[in-house]
């Protein structure tokens, strides 16, 4: 081999090396440029041919060639191992093990009140009582005069709440301070559709009164029951409320109806039941209120009096929840505590 020939050989031998040293594509794509490329070593050597000799020309170009086409074989063989290398690395690192149990940290559950409204709503409509919805922002007449409250009623002084007048207009409104107001809504629409009476319904949702303590918060929720017929009567809203009790608690209590007063019935009665507690001793809870429709309701709602009657009840869902879960602070309900919440999901 002539003198060029063998210097090309050892150029190509380092340059192999080089390759076979090259640890990154990027580092592989330089040393195409430096080799192959327009200014590359070997591309430089193929030109400076012509400079040569006539007799050591062929030699040499068949020496080159055979350089280039070792380096270019090499290049592509280094990159294809390092890109096989970058993908097994990524596969490795990649992996996904499907036995893993998932991530779980998030899962909600139903608020204890929304719970209780659930179990309300349940049981009174399995004895026949339709649900009903109204609006927390109230006008006076839904949630006070209807239900007897005429203005200056001194029973309107345990109802303090918000007054406002929502849309500019001159018509008052306020957060309802009970659902009873639902009650006189779905009378009216009954009287005007003639669905009813009889009728029989039950309403949920949250009211508002200015109170705050143990047993208070400013907004609560409720559970008033109505129902109107020819011969509603005391005795069965006794066996009704019992009933109720003892579905709720799941147990029996000893009950005490207790008289009362409310503007929107006649007879009032309050009911207490009989709470055993822990050192033997016998604790009397206030769980509702209830009554006999009073006929100026029934009458300013468009029923007759004269025909039908109807008894009522209400209760507060946040108490009942309370006595049922063993809670000893009303306000816990609404602090948002995981910790307290986790206990009822
Ligand atoms: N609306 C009464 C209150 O909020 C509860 C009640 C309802 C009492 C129906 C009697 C009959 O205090």
């Amino acid at each position: 081999m002539d003198e060029t020939g063998t210097r090309a050989d050892d150029d190509t031998g380092r340059a192999l090396a080089e390759i076979a040293a090259a640890t990154t594509p990027d580092a592989v794509e330089a040393l195409r440029v430096a080799l192959l490329g327009k200014a590359g070593s070997v591309t430089l050597r193929l030109k400076a041919l012509g400079a040569l000799p006539g007799d050591q020309r062929k030699a040499a170009g068949e020496a080159i060639n055979r350089s280039r086409d070792a380096i270019g074989a090499a290049l592509a063989e280094r990159r294809r191992a390092l890109d096989d290398a970058a993908l097994d690395l990524r596969l490795a690192q990649e992996t996904v093990d499907v036995t893993l149990p998932g991530r779980d940290g998030h899962r909600g559950g139903v608020h204890p009140v929304s719970r209780t409204m659930e179990r309300m709503a349940g049981i009174f409509g399995r004895m026949g009582y339709a649900v009903a919805d109204g609006p927390e922002i109230e006008d006076d007449w839904h949630n006070f005069e209807a239900l007897n409250f005429p203005p200056h009623h001194p029973a309107r002084a345990m109802h303090d709440t918000f007054y406002m007048r929502p849309d500019g207009s001159g018509v008052p409104r306020l957060l309802r301070t009970h659902t009873s107001g639902v009650q006189v809504r779905y009378m009216m629409d009954a009287v005007v559709d003639g669905s009813g009476p009889p009728l029989r319904m039950i309403a949920l949702g949250k009211v508002y009164r200015s109170d705050s303590d143990q047993t208070h918060t400013p907004m609560f929720h409720q559970c008033e029951g109505l129902l109107v017929d020819e011969h509603a009567s005391f005795a069965e809203l006794k066996g009704t409320l019992v009933a109720f009790v003892r579905a709720f608690f799941e147990r029996d209590f000893e009950m005490r109806f207790r008289p009362s007063y409310f503007p929107f019935t006649e007879p009032s009665a309050e009911v207490d039941i009989a709470w055993h507690q822990a050192d033997g001793s016998v604790r009397w809870l206030e769980v509702l209120g209830c009554g006999m429709v009073h006929p100026s309701v029934l009458r300013n709602v468009g029923i007759d009096p004269a025909r039908y009657s109807g008894f009522a009840f209400g209760m507060g869902v946040e108490r009942l929840a309370m006595l049922r879960h063993g809670v000893d602070d009303l306000r816990s309900f609404f602090d948002n505590d995981v910790r307290f919440l986790r206990q009822f999901a």
